[in-house]
């Protein structure tokens, strides 16, 4: 019985990435990585077009599981409500957010948290961002929530060209995260 949860254990703290994907169900996202949405409000906020940037109803608020492979990044993008992403397991990820007035802005998602690692963090609505995970991470497990709720109406992959002509102080990283 020992034995037993002592393996159990050893089979939990290797989880690997393909073992979450199938346990959650999570599928390709455009931006890149892999997610699944687990909440979406019933409750719908009813905008009219001339309102503000959203171009029609949103739920109050949805979240997802997002995972990130050593393999894999997601790209910059921008979306029309403030997105929180929440670390959940495996290694740190570095965000990077890219705002209108040129600057740039890292943060390191992780359990680290004695070493300025975050286990929440909050991107503006209207940034670009991107995530990679760290040199040492196999994968980390994270969730995203958004409000209002998202919609693939309010998002926009960035486009290498476009964002370079923007920002072109910044070539290396619009080039990392847009490829
Ligand atoms: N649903 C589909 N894609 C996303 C995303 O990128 N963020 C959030 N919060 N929900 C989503």
């Amino acid at each position: 019985m020992v034995i037993l949860e002592k393996l159990d254990l050893l089979f939990i703290n290797k989880m690997n990435p393909e073992d979450i994907i199938k346990l959650y169900d999570l599928k390709p996202h455009p931006e890149g990585g892999f997610y699944k949405e687990t909440y979406r409000s019933t409750g719908v906020f009813n905008f009219s077009c001339h309102e503000n940037s959203y171009t029609g109803p949103r739920n109050y608020s949805t979240a997802i599981y997002f995972l990130l492979t050593s393999s894999c990044k997601s790209k910059f993008h921008k979306l029309g409500s403030d997105e929180i992403w929440h670390f959940y397991l495996g290694g740190s990820v570095t965000i990077i957010q890219l705002f209108e007035n040129g600057r740039v802005e890292k943060v390191v998602l992780g359990q680290d948290i004695n070493n300025r690692e975050k286990l929440q963090h909050v991107i503006p609505a209207g940034c670009w961002f991107g995530a990679y995970p760290d040199s040492e991470t196999e994968f980390s497990f994270l969730g995203c929530t958004v409000a209002p709720g998202f919609d693939f109406k309010d998002f926009h992959l960035a486009d290498y060209d476009l964002l370079l002509n923007k920002f072109p102080d910044h070539k290396d990283l619009i080039s990392a995260l847009t490829k």
